[in-house]
């Protein structure tokens, strides 16, 4: 098996609270990332999927195909919004990292069709990150 990457850039705004809880209570446990106005992050993405490279192409997957996937499926989608209120598919979710990486999984797990998505990893500074390699792990 062979594991090929692809990474990219966006940069959004978010807030991080639970509306089931006071104000309180949310700047008590996300503290300055509960800022009731937002604050931004420049995120980076890594997608890597898993494969064998076909016979005719050498290519486990077209890393071209794959960057042009990501931006149509996720960071037009992300880029330059806040993630709080203008994405479909954050609805309703908290936007921490870990969330992030869920969302991005499951956006993307059934548009790759060659090879297999291995694993979702978020950058949200350049010192912290979270792996996401779906339910099952
Ligand atoms: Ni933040």
């Amino acid at each position: 098996m062979l594991y090929i990457t692809k990474i990219l850039d966006f940069s959004a705004t978010h807030r991080l609270f639970n509306p089931e809880l006071s104000d309180e209570e949310n700047f008590e446990i996300y503290d300055k990332c509960s800022n009731l106005n937002g604050h931004g992050h420049n995120y980076k993405l890594e997608v890597t999927v898993a494969g064998i490279p076909g016979e005719t192409t050498g290519y486990v997957m077209d890393l071209k195909v794959l960057k042009q996937l990501i931006t149509d499926v996720i960071i037009d989608k992300v880029d330059h919004k806040n993630l709080n209120m203008d994405v479909d598919f954050l609805t309703g979710v908290i936007p921490t990292c870990e969330n992030l990486c869920i969302a991005f999984w499951n956006e993307l797990v059934p548009k790759i069709t060659t090879g297999k998505l291995h694993r979702i990893r978020l950058f949200e500074t350049d010192t912290s990150f979270v792996d996401y390699y779906g339910k099952k792990n």
